[in-house]
């Protein structure tokens, strides 16, 4: 079989060989498009290959038409938003992630864009702590849960709200289990987005929600931007300008956001999962998922069933 990994921002060189030894160990051929920059170098490596690794790549319809003899895509990574998964089940081509692989990357880096928060963006003003403060964190999935551990070592008041996780398991996480999005954002010093872009949830972040912040509240994003509602933020910012907003995902309105100045960061390229060791858990374990596949039928982790 030819595995294809097609990724726009890549893996580092280890994860690749990590890969490259996984796939070619069970027989099948590895194929490489790394730093592509047309769509068309995309449809047309995709074009006679049964299997393909993607990180952000969009795998839209066009793709999967080209895409003449795919089996399975793995999204080596979380959010599967970037794959058009319904038309793949139409064109029966398995869709699957490698859940809580780079978790640990992405939390780690929401601590990098709180601290660089609190304390101004290194401008040499006296800044704050998080010592004690009050972190809400918006899901309690794989990201959220490795924000809770994260946290406790810098001694925040960590609490929690998840509309699909019981209240008993997260409170087992030791952290505080409230009753709504709305009590999170209220009660908390600093609220951190881990929720997937979904039609539910998608500019669902809105003024309603974060002007209910306590004075000097810091919105943190490593979700997606899609779940920001971009011209409202926009304003509440204008109105309140004790809010803080970093993202690691540049904002649509990126231009309009960079006029806080001091209130707002945003890393230029998605860098919460781009780590060495993020990148080889995800990809090896995006690697082995397609040889059970192609091995056994081995569909674990898909996620459009
Ligand atoms: C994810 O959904 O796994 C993260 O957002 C990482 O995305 P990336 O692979 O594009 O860095």
């Amino acid at each position: 079989m030819k595995v294809l990994v097609a990724t726009e921002k890549p893996f580092a060189a280890a994860a690749v060989n990590g890969i490259k030894a996984e796939v070619e160990g069970a027989g099948h051929q590895l194929v490489l498009l790394e730093k592509y920059t047309e769509k068309q170098q995309l449809l047309d490596a995709v074009a006679d290959v049964e299997a393909m690794i993607v990180r952000s790549d969009k795998v839209t319809a066009e793709v999967l038409d080209a895409a003449k003899a795919l089996k399975i895509v793995v999204r080596a990574g979380a959010g599967f938003d970037n794959v058009d998964i319904a038309y793949a089940k139409e064109k029966n081509v398995v869709v699957e992630n490698t859940p809580g692989q780079n978790s640990n990357a992405v939390a780690e880096l929401v601590f990098g864009l709180l601290v660089y928060a609190v304390r101004n963006f290194y401008n040499g003003k006296s800044g704050s702590e998080l010592l004690g403060k009050k972190l809400g964190i918006l899901a309690f999935g794989n990201v959220g849960r490795n924000v809770a551990r994260i946290a406790k070592g810098f001694g925040m008041d960590v609490y929690a709200y998840d509309a699909f996780c019981p209240k008993d398991v997260i409170e087992a996480a030791g952290v505080k289990a409230v009753d709504s999005q709305d009590a999170l954002f209220e009660n908390c010093d600093v609220v951190s987005l881990h929720i997937p872009a979904t039609p539910e949830t998608k500019q669902s972040i809105n003024a309603a929600l974060v002007g209910k912040m306590k004075k000097g509240g810091i919105l943190v994003n490593t979700a997606r931007k899609e779940v920001i509602n971009e011209p409202e933020l926009l304003k509440l910012l204008e109105e309140r300008t004790d809010l803080k907003y970093v993202s690691d995902i540049m904002p649509d309105a990126h231009e309009e956001f960079c006029k806080f100045e001091g209130r707002y960061f945003a890393t230029p390229k998605k860098m919460g999962a781009q780590t060495a060791e993020a990148n080889i858990n995800a990809g090896i374990a995006a690697a082995k998922q397609i040889n059970a596949f192609f091995a056994d039928g081995c569909t674990k982790f898909q996620v459009n069933k």
